[in-house]
């Protein structure tokens, strides 16, 4: 089954506790943490401080997108206030390899996001090094965007890779997933879907057929 992992993104910032309970109460897998920093991307959100605030209120993983750069000073923060997984981008420091390596050491799977520049090749040499992939169908920054569906192809090409290593790395997708792009990553090779807009619109009540819809039930 898809795994499904709301981005908090989109949920009321003032309740944050109140949205990670009830977001799995309605059967989210992860909870999906979109860090920003106003440099690496042109918006800020959120820290470790709030990510350690936030994990007694949820016992499902928390999937942690680090949009900052520099990352590697930040990794050990991250980690200690609850992420179980630790995604990075290529372009946000000089050493893919040696930062994938640390998130390992510090006991957290290492993904590698992909922008939509970036080049599924990037990993060819790494893969023994990667737990989790996340291809983003967006730029990042923002909720709200368009799934860009030139990313497809993408999906595809990943998922070859990963079937080539017969180990379970994750192939999650992240950007303007609704029902309707669900399907398409889904048949391209995803096995996690990230939604803001789509799992929080309607509030609370509809969070549980929300997720639903983007399981295709
Ligand atoms: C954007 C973030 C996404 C974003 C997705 O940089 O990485 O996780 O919240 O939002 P939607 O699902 O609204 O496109
Ligand atoms: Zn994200």
């Amino acid at each position: 089954m898809t795994i499904i992992a709301p981005s908090i993104l989109a949920a009321d910032f003032a309740k944050l506790g109140e949205e990670v309970r009830a977001i799995e109460a309605a059967g989210a897998d992860w909870v999906h943490v979109d860090v920003m920093d106003g440099h690496f991307v042109p918006n800020i959100t959120l820290g470790p401080d709030i990510v350690k605030a936030l994990r007694p209120h949820a016992s499902i993983p928390f999937d942690v997108h680090l949009m900052i750069a520099p990352v590697d000073p930040y990794l050990e923060a991250f980690r200690d206030a609850g992420a179980d997984i630790i995604s990075v981008h290529p372009e946000s420091g000089p050493h893919l390899n040696r930062t994938l390596k640390r998130i390992r050491e510090i006991g957290a799977k290492a993904g590698v996001v992909f922008n939509p520049s970036t080049l599924p090749e990037t990993i060819e040499w790494m893969m023994d090094e990667v737990d989790h992939i996340l291809v983003m169908s967006i730029n990042p920054g923002f909720g709200g965007q368009s799934f860009m569906r030139s990313q497809l192809d993408k999906i595809a090409r990943l998922r070859a890779m990963i079937d080539a290593t017969g180990r379970d790395i994750t192939l999650e997708v992240d950007g303007g997933v609704n029902p309707e792009t669900a399907k398409l990553c889904v048949a391209a090779g995803a096995t996690a879907l990230v939604a803001g807009t789509a799992v929080f619109k309607g509030g609370p009540s509809a969070y549980a057929d929300n997720i639903r819809a983007l399981r295709g039930d």
